[in-house]
């Protein structure tokens, strides 16, 4: 079993170019079925979840491969509509291939995506959504098959801003005969990513980033290219570790505003972050103090996903740092593996207390899953002496050669078989 080894103490200098974003790839790869065309997707990361997306389209009949930075995909042929469990499993979001296949083929057979690290990960916003718009799913032996002999655009309303449903909802939109109104929808940045390159389809698709989306598909053949935006939960990583490491860190290739809450919490803790097009630029004296309770919430509140790794920063913070965690009902597994290397945290339902300010010893931890990993990972750059993470697979999911970016910016870590 492999585990990243990581020699702490080292201050971050160089700069970084950032990774296309792994939840803006995986709704736009479910997107390409919609057209009998060929689709150029260029800054897709090299991730495990990317290459399950892949083996799902070729499962499906579709030609789907990597050249370099891109993914190409020939959708003009689709001979099945079912993805097999060993397929579903090794990507719990592949629900979101469910709207597009009923949209493209009227059917689509999925086994039930489990819980995952983060908790329960119910689908009732997905098909409540899908069978408004027609289809009709039923839930048996652990599989969801949807059948949609038409879909009829019409209002979808969420009870929450579930990102994924509202995804599979414009999705399956793109099949519908008229207009499907989508309210209280999610708007993250890879919400209006999907939006454009729904658009460059030929869809007619509106209001994304806002509460209210609409959608009017018109399904015409295509050979489009598309680039995926950055990645701001990966760019809001290497914040934290150089925030917690010390040293002067450039980013290149992000999109300031999709990380501004991030930003503003480093600049609490006392980094000196400024902004230059596409730039972001770090200098930190690697002694930090709390920034102000940190909330989760739905875009543009602050990223769930952001959680864990300022968590592994909030460490370096003399004094207490406080977090809520409001959208996953498990998502402090982290903190137990942090507290092998000395933090100290108490958890109280979804309320985390950090008290931090003290020394860490590196230690062996297990990533529990894939953001915690990470943070364990920046936990581990200035932990004192040797840190070994392991179960990095959950980690390759989300993070692209995530030892060799570090390195170059002067970590002591390694992948060791
Ligand atoms: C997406 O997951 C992301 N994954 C997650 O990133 C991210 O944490 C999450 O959005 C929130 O931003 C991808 O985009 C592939 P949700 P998703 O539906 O769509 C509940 C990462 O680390 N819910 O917005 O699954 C759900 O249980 C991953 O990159 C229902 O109850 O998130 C959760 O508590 C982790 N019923 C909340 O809503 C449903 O039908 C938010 O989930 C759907 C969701």
């Amino acid at each position: 079993m492999s585990v990243i080894q990581v020699v702490g103490g080292r201050p971050l200098n160089g700069s970084l170019r950032i990774q296309g974003a792994k939840n803006s790839v995986l709704p736009i790869l479910a997107a390409t079925l919609l057209v009998k065309g060929e689709t150029v997707i260029t800054n897709c990361p090299n991730l495990s979840d990317v290459d399950a997306a892949i083996a799902i389209l070729n499962h499906i009949g579709c030609k789907a491969g990597r050249e370099g930075e891109s993914v190409i995909v020939d959708s003009r042929t689709v001979t099945r509509a079912d993805v097999p469990h060993e397929l579903m499993s090794e990507m719990r979001s592949s629900v979101i291939f469910m709207g597009a296949m009923l949209a493209r083929m009227g059917e689509a057979k999925l086994s039930l995506p489990g819980g995952c690290e983060l908790g329960p990960r119910p689908v009732d916003m997905h098909m409540s959504a899908l069978r408004a718009l027609g289809a009709e799913i039923e839930e048996t032996g652990g599989n969801i098959v949807g059948i949609a002999k038409k879909l009829t655009g019409c209002n979808v309303n969420f009870r929450f801003p579930s990102v994924g449903a509202t995804e599979n909802a414009m999705l399956a939109a793109c099949g519908a005969d008229g207009v499907t109104v989508i309210t209280n929808a999610a708007r993250e940045p890879e919400i209006c990513d999907l939006a454009d390159f729904l658009r460059k389809l030929g869809m007619d698709v509106q209001g994304e980033g806002t509460p209210t989306i609409m959608v009017r598909g018109r399904p015409q053949s295509a050979h489009i290219i598309h680039r995926i935006i950055p990645d701001r939960i990966v760019a809001a990583t290497y914040l934290a570790a150089a925030a917690a490491a010390g040293g002067e860190v450039e980013l290149i290739g992000v999109n300031p505003e999709h990380v501004m809450s991030a930003i503003e919490i480093f600049r609490e803790m006392g980094c000196h972050i400024t902004e230059s097009g596409d730039r972001l630029t770090v200098k930190s004296s690697g002694s930090l103090k709390p920034a102000k309770a940190i909330e989760t919430q739905p875009y543009p509140g602050f990223p769930t996903d952001m959680q864990p790794p300022i968590m592994a920063a909030a460490l370096k913070c003399a004094g207490t740092t406080v977090f809520v965690e409001n959208i996953f009902e498990n998502r402090y597994r982290h903190a137990e593996e942090m507290r092998r290397l000395g933090a100290d945290i108490k958890i109280e339902g979804r309320v985390a207390i950090v008290t931090g300010g003290k020394k860490l010893a590196g230690a062996p931890v297990k990533a529990t899953d894939l953001r915690g990993g990470a943070a364990l990972v920046v936990a581990a750059l200035w932990a004192e002496g040797i840190t070994e993470v392991s179960g990095i697979a959950y980690i390759d999911r989300g993070y692209d050669n995530i030892t060799g970016s570090l390195g170059k910016l002067g970590a002591s870590i390694e992948r060791v078989l």
